[in-house]
């Protein structure tokens, strides 16, 4: 499968991630199936996407028109049949693994392209065991998105054991298509990307936990202190406490005690304070 090849993409999930893929990919001109369980997933992935694209035509980067045009490229669905044209599936539904064994192997049976590129857009789950489960192990890949995707330029590419070259080089000239960078990495848990961020991550809420500092120092002193855009609580906040908890889970679980979960993060998660999405995290967006 070449990049070429592809007229249309199927993406699975349309929250944070998927209706930001959806939209990255619909504005390099691709046709985009975006499909959810529930209508109502998919009418505020449409708003995201819509909200993120009003902002682009505000500030003059495109135009009004582009702006429909890329809509109108959008097709969104609860109905799995309508991903079977897709040449590329990349899936960014629930950080579970066995959800995410059950949507590739509906996939299986559905996509008809028998060429077609499987990929997982996981922040920290296996590709290799992921792609297990597919029809074609060695056509399956990892293409992980940072949030927000709109406009975070640096995608991390994950080889599975058994993703062959084409599969690997297809998934970098897909991003560089997208506009974006690829960064290439084998299959470990957290990859590059949350296996260093996310005991970042988890290492404020411990400062914050032990009453070292508060919540603003800590943020303030890590973006004077190393020029990041944001601390870590307030990171955490975008990412979302359940998606942090779930990683940093996963990194104790494959890599060992020096990943071990805050305390703090697993009371924040279970009292539903997840950040900006629920209006409520380490800061109060309501
Ligand atoms: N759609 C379109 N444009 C957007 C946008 C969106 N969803 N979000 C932000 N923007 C644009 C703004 O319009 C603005 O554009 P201009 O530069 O043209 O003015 C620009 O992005 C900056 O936004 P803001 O001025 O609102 O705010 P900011 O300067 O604080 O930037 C930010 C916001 C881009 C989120 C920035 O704070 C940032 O880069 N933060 C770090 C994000 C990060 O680390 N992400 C990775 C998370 S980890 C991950 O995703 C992996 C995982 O698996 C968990």
């Amino acid at each position: 499968m070449k990049v070429e090849d592809v007229k249309i993409v199927g993406v699975l999930g349309a929250g944070t991630m998927g209706n930001g893929i959806a939209q990255v990919c619909a504005q390099a001109g691709f046709e985009v199936v975006m499909r959810d369980i529930d209508k109502k997933f998919t009418d505020r992935g449409m708003e995201s996407i819509k909200a993120s694209l009003s902002r682009f035509v505000k500030k003059g980067k495109i135009s009004q028109e582009e702006m429909d045009e890329i809509l109108a490229r959008i097709k969104p669905t609860t109905d799995m049949k309508d991903i079977a044209d897709a040449d590329l599936v990349i899936e960014a539904v629930v950080e579970n693994m066995d959800v995410k064994k059950s949507v590739i192997k509906e996939l299986n049976d559905i996509v008809k392209n028998q060429s077609a590129i499987f990929a997982s857009n996981t922040s920290t789950l296996s590709i290799t065991e992921m792609a297990a489960v597919s029809r074609s192990p060695e056509k399956f890949v990892g293409i992980h998105f940072m949030n927000p995707v709109p406009v975070m330029r640096g995608v991390e590419i994950v080889k599975g054991l058994l993703t062959d070259d084409d599969t690997l080089n297809f998934a970098v000239e897909f991003v560089r298509k997208l506009g974006k960078e690829p960064v290439v990495c084998k299959d470990s848990a957290g990859f590059i990307s949350n296996r260093i961020l996310m005991p970042w991550i988890n290492e404020g809420i411990y400062v914050l936990y032990e009453g070292i500092a508060t919540k603003e120092e800590i943020d303030k002193g890590m973006k004077l202190f190393t020029n990041v855009p944001m601390g870590p609580l307030e990171l955490a906040d975008l990412i979302g406490l359940d998606i942090v908890l779930s990683a940093i889970e996963t990194l104790h679980r494959e890599l060992g005690d020096k990943y071990r979960p805050c305390p703090l993060l697993k009371q924040m998660v279970s009292a539903g304070l997840l950040g900006r999405k629920t209006g409520k995290g380490f800061y109060d967006y309501s």
